[in-house]
């Protein structure tokens, strides 16, 4: 995979980029990401990258010229096969889905909005993709960029080490993962759950499933909907009570 990111603030790549798995990555030739400066590609004497919305109001608008100049001169002959992706408070909602989606692909490239955001005709004409985080607004593209580049790094063969590592993910099957426990066996007069010390895999098995349908249903009960759910899974459900419920309510 590799990663064309167009910031004004490369350093920000920096920290994350140079630590554990994405940089275990990197090191493996499965991913590599290229940063490129926006303001490189200003033709003014100035190197301005920004300017005042048409129309007044407040806060001050990506240029369109510097964004299509860095993108087409790095993506070139490859740019119609490259998602163009705008992380952006008005996108479709990130996902695992779409995590695994993204890392289908070989190569991918990430416009880093600043300010008041981008002049509309680079989202119009440039962009392919437009990615929300999450219901709140970022300061900039930058941070959402590495969200992205970190939930698809670990999807990637062989990033992981252990090729079932993300098969048991929150939101990989549609539930939420179920807990986990190491050694002390005991820790303050807490217990790890008898059937994992057992040794007896398929009871574990079945008692990490109740415990992700559980949690699932206690947290996310809209996660079912989608999930796929089976016989036993189903029946679980049906012995959590809505007396069960409202205490779920009032515990917040
Ligand atoms: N830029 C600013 N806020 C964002 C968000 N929530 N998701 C993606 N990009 C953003």
């Amino acid at each position: 995979m590799h990663v064309d990111v167009f910031t004004l603030f490369p350093g920000i790549f920096d920290g994350p980029l140079d630590e554990s798995i994405l940089k275990r990555a990197q090191e493996m030739g499965r991913l590599s990401v290229a940063l490129h400066n926006v303001r490189d590609y200003t033709t003014d004497k100035h190197h301005i990258t920004d300017d005042y919305p048409y129309g007044g109001g407040g806060g001050m608008i990506m240029k369109p010229e510097p964004i299509f100049a860095a993108v087409e001169d790095v993506l070139g002959a490859a740019l119609p096969h490259v998602p163009i992706i705008l992380p952006s408070p008005q996108g479709r909602l990130f996902n695992q889905a779409l995590a695994r989606e993204l890392a289908a692909h070989e190569r991918l490239a990430l416009i880093c909005g600043r300010y008041e955001g981008v002049d509309e005709r680079v989202r119009q004409f440039l962009v392919t993709d437009e990615i929300s985080i999450g219901d709140y607004v970022l300061t900039g593209g930058e941070l959402p960029a590495l969200v992205l580049i970190d939930a698809i790094t670990r999807l990637l063969p062989g990033v992981l080490g252990n090729a079932g590592a993300t098969l048991d993910d929150s939101h990989a099957n549609g539930l939420l993962e179920y807990p986990h426990y190491t050694r002390p066996a005991e820790f303050r007069g807490h217990a790890v759950p008898e059937v994992l010390l057992s040794g007896h895999h398929a009871q574990v098995a079945s008692w990490r499933r109740q415990q992700a349908v559980r949690r699932t249903w206690e947290r996310r009960p809209e996660l079912l909907e989608q999930a796929d759910l089976t016989p036993e899974d189903r029946a679980l459900l049906e012995t959590l009570t809505p007396q069960a419920g409202e205490k779920r309510a009032k515990s917040g």
